[in-house]
């Protein structure tokens, strides 16, 4: 636990204390670990795997956040009393979660303030992301979007190699096309035409963006 960025300022002593309040949770690929409207009693810590958390309207996904190691979820039903769980959470790759119950977590803020900073942190980090995503809806044209999507997904998931940048997570059209809200089909598009102007290349569902710069490019002249 101690090597995740969410325990970064705690002693050893803090680390005994709240390991106490944990139980460690096993979920396999495609599962649920709660659906939409669900009532919550639980927050979750991803140690390992990867959780998508998303939305479905008449068949249709939309993909709110892509979740890995250190990433917490689950926060939002247990703090603003309406109690229900505001989106699914769903396996992508499967997971080892560490869980905290909504009576251990009361106790938890009382005595480690640094906690209650952190959720603090994730939350306002969250609302950005999520006020961003309302001004690119709103304003940017779908391609814009797809462009926009990876370089976010190359800061956050990017491993760097000769100036290249390897977005570390097995990406499917469709996945992106649902953290989009576009079509597989423009995903397609897109990524061929990326690829025929040697700015990314896609290799076993992973994308390498080969140069940063003219996709920036692409964003910023739009
Ligand atoms: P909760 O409502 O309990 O269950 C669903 C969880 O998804 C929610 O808590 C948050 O932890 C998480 N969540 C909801 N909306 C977003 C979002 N826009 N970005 C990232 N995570 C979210």
């Amino acid at each position: 636990l101690k090597s995740l960025s969410f325990f970064d300022d705690f002693t050893t002593s803090d680390m005994e204390h709240t390991s106490q309040y944990m139980s460690e949770k096993r979920y396999d690929q495609n599962s649920f670990i709660f659906m939409e409207g669900d009532i919550g009693d639980e927050l979750y810590i991803v140690l390992s795997g990867t959780v998508e958390i998303n939305r479905f309207d008449n068949g249709k996904k939309f993909v709110l956040s892509t979740l890995q190691e250190g990433d917490v979820f689950g926060e939002m039903s247990l703090f603003d009393g309406s109690e229900c769980r505001s989106a699914n959470a769903e396996v992508v790759d499967k997971a080892v979660l560490a869980a905290i119950e909504r009576r251990n977590l009361q106790g938890l803020l009382e005595t480690n303030p640094g906690v209650t900073y952190k959720l603090l942190t994730i939350l306002i980090k969250r609302l950005r992301r999520a006020n961003d995503r309302i001004h690119d809806i709103t304003f940017l044209d779908v391609r814009t979007r797809i462009y926009k999507q990876l370089l976010c997904l190359a800061e956050e998931y990017g491993i760097t190699l000769n100036q290249t940048i390897m977005i570390n997570l097995r990406l499917t059209q469709q996945q992106i096309a649902d953290m989009v809200g576009c079509t597989r089909e423009m995903v397609s598009k897109v990524l061929t035409e990326l690829q025929a102007d040697h700015i990314i290349v896609v290799n076993k569902k992973r994308i390498i963006v080969k140069n940063k710069h003219l996709l920036s490019d692409k964003v910023t002249s739009f």
